[in-house]
């Protein structure tokens, strides 16, 4: 009996060691139709430049060039880093001559990047952040990539105005966690999965399939400096955890890893607009709303704190957002608040209009 079942057990580790993302979004399509061809090829691309990046990240101190600033700003008013560029620059690399993509657009590029050679039949869109999180580049802590695919509407003829749609558009979305390990977790739509790239075989490996995340968790993830800055209703969010059992702080300075704490143990990241900056931090097309598609993938909840984000059209290529993302019933507490101070204030409104 023993016996009998000591080759099954081999069987599944082996198994378990030889999903790799191409084969993933064949068994989720469960089809090997020209689609999902593509977004099998798709995806094994995205992990290609995560191993690139994940190379260099892992040796960055001991080579020249790879730290540091660059001394240009990008289209943000950022100052970039020599890690932004190269991330970048992996990404393009890797879609050239892939007949797949015909253009790029990322955070550190003013206008998408297209690809000439790929246009007749490229019909999707990368849309990315090659490195979120750059101010840990240089003290070696985690940063991430996050990426969306979108299907090209229509012909570009030079605005890529097709790309001024709701994340609802999204085919594909995901992130690279560059920590201990390099994560890649994403989404065709079908549930959120996590692979492992495992450094003895060079793959990314299935490690964790179907990701349900928690309704409620106790992490709230905020940058609380900007506290002076933050509208009343957030200030008011902020008591509410500081003055309740069963909250914990946690904030990285990169959203990836902020995300991907919460999407495995529950709670929310807040990044809300200020009341010099309505519009917050974080952008929508290539920050926010693929991380809004992943989460509800996952059984979560993405906001601006008062629309779901995947409802939100850009009116331009870097358009920012406010962020409120993680467990449901967080999110809708984080909602709550933003609400509750908006009655407040039409309430006043209506007041002063009265006596007027
Ligand atoms: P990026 O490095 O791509 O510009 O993104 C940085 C973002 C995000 O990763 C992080 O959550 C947030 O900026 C941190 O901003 P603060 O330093 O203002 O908290
Ligand atoms: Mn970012
Ligand atoms: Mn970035």
């Amino acid at each position: 009996m023993v016996d009998d079942q000591q080759p099954l057990v081999e069987e599944h580790t082996l198994d378990r060691d030889c999903t790799t993302l191409s084969r993933h979004v064949f068994q989720q399509l469960q089809s090997f139709s020209p689609e999902a061809q593509d977004l099998s090829a798709l995806m094994n691309r995205i992990g290609l430049a995560a191993k690139l990046i994940a190379r260099r990240l892992s040796r960055a101190g001991l080579v020249e060039n790879a730290l540091g600033f660059t001394g240009d700003m990008n289209i943000q008013g950022e100052s970039v880093k020599k890690m932004d560029v190269y991330a970048n620059d992996v990404f393009i690399a890797v879609f050239k001559q892939s007949g797949l993509v015909c253009r790029l657009a990322s955070e550190e590029m003013e206008k998408p990047y297209y690809i000439p050679e790929n246009c007749p039949i490229g019909r999707y869109t990368l849309l990315y952040d090659p490195i979120d999180g750059s101010s840990n580049v240089d003290i070696n802590l985690n940063v991430g990539s996050i990426f969306a695919i979108r299907q090209q509407e229509g012909v570009d003829n030079g605005d890529a105005s097709d790309l001024l749609q709701s994340g609802r558009k999204q085919i594909a979305a995901g992130y690279v966690l560059y920590g201990p390990s390099t994560v890649l977790v994403y989404s065709i739509g079908k549930g959120v999965h996590a692979f492992t790239l495992d450094p003895s075989l060079g793959e990314f490996i299935l490690s964790s399939e179907n990701i349900r995340m928690p309704d409620h968790g106790p992490i709230y993830s905020i940058n609380e400096g900007n506290f002076w800055q933050c509208k009343e209703s957030i200030r008011d969010y902020i008591r509410y955890v500081h003055r309740h059992e069963g909250y914990t702080a946690r904030y990285s300075g990169a959203l990836v890893g902020d995300v991907h704490r919460i999407l495995m143990q529950g709670g929310v990241f807040l990044y809300p607009g200020s009341v010099r900056k309505p519009e917050g931090k974080l952008r929508l097309i290539y920050e926010t709303a693929p991380l809004a598609f992943l989460i509800e993938q996952a059984g979560g909840k993405a906001s601006t704190g008062t629309h779901n984000l995947l409802d939100v059209v850009p009116t331009e290529l870097h358009m920012r957002t406010p962020l409120v993302i993680g467990s449901k019933e967080d999110v809708e507490l984080v909602e709550s608040f933003i609400g509750e101070q908006e009655r407040l204030e039409e309430e006043r409104r209506l007041i002063a209009a009265q006596q007027s």
